[in-house]
């Protein structure tokens, strides 16, 4: 059942102008938990994270605690991180390689295709007792797009490929630039929180204004790099920002990159540890 809007949207988002309260209104962030990440299709992790079977990491759907691991016989699978008894985390480990996840709390032990393999005490859990309906939850819809892996806690909606829609083609160009045409993550990850609403960090990413100022380090190594000068002040570091359709947004570097004969492919390789 969709939620009751209690929000006017409308009033607070306009062609032009977003009103500060939907980067502050409690409620309007409930409503994104909901609607988007608990709805929705979330990115979770790419299948080059979890190479070889029983590798796993720990992700997050919203607010659902989820185990990304690669089963036993190869299948990526997006399982609850939560006991099937009283609901405590059954990995803590950030990533790791394991047959099994063993409860902490009173060591209820899953295989890690999330089945329940094994429970303390049992003949005390009496006859009726099902330890097969009791397996971890899997995330109800899980699609790999590229090696791309997205989860949907709920169990209807459309399909993934028409949530990415146009982002597909842009999936595609970013992964064939491989020369294998497929992508390997095995590096780990870079983190950081900062105590804000989420959103703003989604918008800096596709912001093409700021690089000239807040990255002026950058550009400058950048064109030292490539004894191409910038002017800053005229357009020339300035990225497209695309909308791809359905929340999907890109800031596009090709047109610069191109007005500059491909500096950019010239400068990525020369960066300590990317690939020749
Ligand atoms: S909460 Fe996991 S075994 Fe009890």
């Amino acid at each position: 059942m969709a939620p009751k809007l209690t929000v006017d949207y409308g009033a607070l988002v306009k062609d032009d102008r977003v009103h500060g309260s939907v980067y502050l209104d409690p409620r309007i962030f409930e409503d994104e938990i909901e609607t988007i990440f608990h709805r929705g299709w979330v990115y979770v992790g790419h299948t080059g994270e979890i190479p070889e079977p029983g590798d796993y990491r720990l992700k997050k759907i919203g607010r659902a605690p989820v185990i990304m691991v690669r089963d036993d016989r190869g299948q990526v699978r997006l399982l609850l991180n939560r006991c099937r008894h009283r609901a405590a985390t059954v990995c803590q480990v950030e990533c790791g390689n394991a047959k099994t996840f063993r409860c902490a709390y009173h060591g209820w032990t899953y295989r890690n295709s999330g089945e329940l393999a094994a429970v303390t005490y049992q003949d005390g859990y009496g006859a009726g007792f099902r330890k097969e309906e009791l397996g971890l939850t899997s995330v109800p819809r899980v699609g790999i797009y590229r090696g791309f892996v997205f989860g949907s806690l709920s169990p209807s909606g459309i399909p993934l490929e028409q949530h990415l829609g146009r982002a597909t083609e842009q999936l595609d160009l970013f992964v064939e630039l491989s020369p294998e045409g497929e992508l390997d993550v095995r590096s780990g990850v870079n983190k950081y929180s900062y105590p804000a609403n989420w959103k703003l960090q989604i918008e800096n990413a596709i912001d093409g204004y700021h690089p000239n100022f807040v990255h002026q380090s950058y550009l400058e190594v950048i064109q030292k790099r490539t004894r191409i000068k910038l002017d800053t002040f005229n357009g020339d570091s300035v990225a497209e920002t695309r909308d791809l359709g359905n929340g999907h947004v890109m800031l596009d570097y090709r047109p610069y990159n191109r007005a500059k004969g491909g500096a950019m492919r010239t400068v990525l390789p020369t960066i300590p540890g990317a690939r020749q």
